[in-house]
Parts: C-alpha cells; structure tokens; sequence
C-alpha cells in the first residue's frame, strides 16, 4: 500500500482526479468504480473542471457505484443516484445508460446484487475505484462484523453509520436502515484502488488500515491484501497517525 499525505483536502481531491484522467486518457472504455459521501465531491468537481476544458472525455467511460439505499429511488434527493446525477453525471459527457449504481427499489433485492456482481464481471471489472472510509472503519456498507460478504449484498447499516450520516437528512430515524453495498471481494478485485480519508474522525481507523493487522472489525483493513492501493489522507490524519 502506498500512502500519500496532501497538505489539504483540494490537493488530495486534484491528486485522485489526476489519476482518473491518466488511465482515462490512456483506455477511454474504463470502467471507473464511484462513491458517494462527502469525500469524493472534491474529486468529482476535479473531473468536471477537467472535462469542461477538454482534458477528459467520458463518452466512453462506464461507471460503477458501490452503493444504495434500500426504499430510494433516483428522484428521492437522499438516494446515492441522485447524489451522482447531481455532482456527477449530469455535468460531464458521459452517457447515462453506462453508469450503474445499484437499485434500491428492485423487487427482488438478492437478484438485483446477483446482476450487480454479473454486470461487473461482464464489463471485465473495475479499473480504479474510488473510496472513503467510515468512522468505524466501514468501506461501501461493508459494516465492521464478524463475517465480511465478498459479492454484492443486502446489509444493515450499523448505529454508528446511521448517525454519520444523519447529517444529510431531517433526522437519524429517517435514515434507511439498510442498504445494497458491493462486496469487499468484489471491491479487491478493483484493478487499482484510491482511497481518501479527511479529518480527524478517520484518524483512528486510518491507523488500523496501516497497521499491518486485518481484521473485519475494521473492514478496511482488507485492503491490505491488494496489490495497487494507494491512501491519500490530509495533514491533519497525517500527524494524528505518526
Ligand atoms: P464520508 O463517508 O465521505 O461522507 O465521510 C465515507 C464513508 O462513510 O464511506
């Protein structure tokens, strides 16, 4: 694992945009893998900058994300769709039909994550993936648990996820209490993989992510195991860790 410590959250936002464009500018049919959450929107205002000055095209790109709501559809505001429309999609020039997220109104939930991980495979898997990291160590909605799932899977999202990320509705009990989330098998078998973390909050887990130990208390520590990660963190997590 590599790690990279940027003096502040625009510079990891532009390193991590920089790498998108170099292996898009290198296969334009990549497969990028997304996330949602505060972190990635640095990255995502990057690449419209970028491509807007036609430094980037994504009219070849398809696009995968890592998670949704359960009970959400693409007009609810709170759906993980709606959130890449609308920091994403709808400024760049990419066709819609390409990118995926999973689809938390699918009548049947165990089908819909089947022809996720189907549909991935069949795309010959994700180029980059783009990551953050939960408080509790939590990469997508693979929640610190006994057991971790590899494939694409219904989850309950912990207490402490729930009340993380109850900033972005009215209150906590409106936040769904489950979720469809890639897998941390499916996730490894990103190509190459980016993961941001910002903030003292992530400082902790950040640790445990270095630490040379796996354990699926911490989901992230998984990442280990992969061959091409690459950690940008800011200062702040940068002197907390040392
Ligand atoms: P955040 O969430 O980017 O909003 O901090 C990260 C995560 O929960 O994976």
């Amino acid at each position: 694992m590599k790690l990279v410590i940027k003096k502040d959250y625009d510079e990891m936002s532009k390193l991590a945009a920089e790498t998108i464009k170099g292996i898009v500018n290198n296969k334009p049919t990549a497969i990028l893998g997304l996330a949602t959450g505060s972190t990635p929107i640095g990255v995502y205002k990057e690449l419209i900058k970028m491509n807007k000055s036609n430094d980037i095209d994504f009219s070849k790109v398809t696009t995968v994300n890592l998670d949704e709501y359960i009970g959400l559809g693409e007009n609810d505001p709170q759906s993980y769709r709606y959130f890449m429309n609308k920091n994403l999609f709808e400024y760049i020039n990419i066709n819609k039909s390409n990118t995926f997220v999973p689809n938390g109104l699918a009548e049947n939930i165990e089908q819909e994550a089947k022809n996720y991980d189907n549909k991935i495979d069949e795309l010959d898997g994700i180029d980059v993936q783009i990551l953050g990291i939960g408080s509790n160590g939590h990469i997508a909605f693979n929640e610190p648990s006994d057991v971790l799932i590899a494939g694409t899977h219904l989850t309950g999202l912990t207490e402490s996820t729930i009340e993380a990320n109850s900033r972005f509705f009215d209150s906590a009990s409106e936040v769904p209490k489950s979720a469809l989330t890639m897998g941390l098998g499916q996730i490894m078998k990103s190509r190459k993989i980016l993961l941001l973390a910002q903030g003292e909050n992530k400082a902790e887990v950040v640790k445990e992510l270095l630490s040379g130990k796996i354990t699926t208390k911490n989901p992230s520590t998984m990442l280990q195991m992969h061959k091409d990660v690459t950690i940008i963190i800011d200062e702040e997590i940068g002197k907390l860790i040392k």
